[in-house]
């Protein structure tokens, strides 16, 4: 059995759909019914729980494998993985798939790509087998711009002249889900990228070509942001650590394109138009 964490949220849920379509059994450990509702219809096994909580996920591992571990974003991030990680092992885990950043290196300067390495570090440690996902900045992220595009033609972010090489989560989902029921993806790090490296203006040139009217980016004074940040997320931990994240990008330390998915699904990750189009109503 293959045990899911973070199933309801974004790559959580596209892993969760690519294992459906390739008939493969899951359970999700999640916090809502509900939300879950759908995952549940298409024939994922629930758990109601929280990751947080020892007794909800020993019950979610009985007879687990396979565990995909998905974890928000938090000062307790690395800890709760850890936590995760060693209850797994316990219960007869053999392999754990991580998803960590492509950010997560050794000499990471920022806190979410140091907690990403440092669980990784402590997975690889482990005895266990394992995966690491490490995908670059989702396009999904730009569904946060969707009202403002929606309503300014324009979205603004921090990012100035920085470059990402975006990735769907679609994609991302696809890998994992790959790592978690194919075989030979032991001892591998998968550096996920769509096909572009583009700046933000190039991302403002796509909406305009698709949505077929002028959209523009307008970069942001990274302090300004930051204040704006910190209405939209209460934690201060996690504005500070998006911002440092934003920071890198703006200051072009973001990763170049891979071949990853191509290499391991056979056909070109999704492009930003096609997410673009794909998610018309939000952006027109
Ligand atoms: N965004 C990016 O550009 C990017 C790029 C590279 C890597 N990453 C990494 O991707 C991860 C986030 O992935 P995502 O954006 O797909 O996640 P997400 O959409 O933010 O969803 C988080 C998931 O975790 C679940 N969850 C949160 N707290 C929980 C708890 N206490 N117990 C059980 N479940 C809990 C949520 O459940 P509910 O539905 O109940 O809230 C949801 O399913 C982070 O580790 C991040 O560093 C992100």
């Amino acid at each position: 059995m293959i045990l899911l964490t973070g199933a309801t949220g974004k790559t959580g849920s596209e892993t969760a759909k690519a294992l459906i379509a390739k008939g493969v059994k899951a359970r999700a450990l999640v916090r809502s019914a509900e939300k879950a509702a759908a995952l549940q219809a298409a024939g994922i096994e629930l758990v109601i729980g929280d990751v947080t909580d020892r007794e909800s996920v020993r019950k979610a591992l009985a007879g687990v494998t396979r565990l995909f571990l998905l974890m928000p974003n938090s000062q307790h991030q690395l800890e709760l993985e850890k936590q995760v990680v060693d209850l797994a092992k316990a219960a007869g885990v053999r392999h754990v798939v991580k998803m960590s950043s492509m950010e997560a290196v050794a000499d990471a300067a920022s806190p979410i790509p140091q907690a990403h390495w440092a669980a990784e570090e402590y997975i690889r440690a482990s005895g266990l087998a394992w995966t690491m996902i490490k995908p670059n900045f989702f396009m999904q992220n730009l569904l946060g711009s969707a009202k403002s595009i929606k309503e300014k033609q324009s979205f603004a972010l921090p990012m100035g002249e920085g470059r990402t090489a975006m990735a769907d989560a679609r994609d991302i989902g696809a890998v994992a889900a790959e790592a978690l029921s194919g075989a030979g993806h032991e001892g591998q790090g998968y550096e996920i990228t769509g096909p572009e490296l583009l700046s933000f203006h190039q991302v403002a040139e796509r909406f305009s070509t698709v949505l077929g009217t002028k959209v523009s980016y307008i970069p942001v004074d990274p302090g300004a942001y930051h204040e704006i940040l910190k209405k939209v997320l209460t934690n201060e931990w996690h504005a500070n650590a998006v911002s440092a994240l934003f920071r890198e990008i703006a200051e072009g330390e973001s990763p170049q394109v891979t071949d990853t998915f191509k290499r391991l699904m056979g056909r070109d990750p999704i492009s930003l138009e096609r997410f673009i189009r794909d998610h018309i109503g939000a952006f027109r």
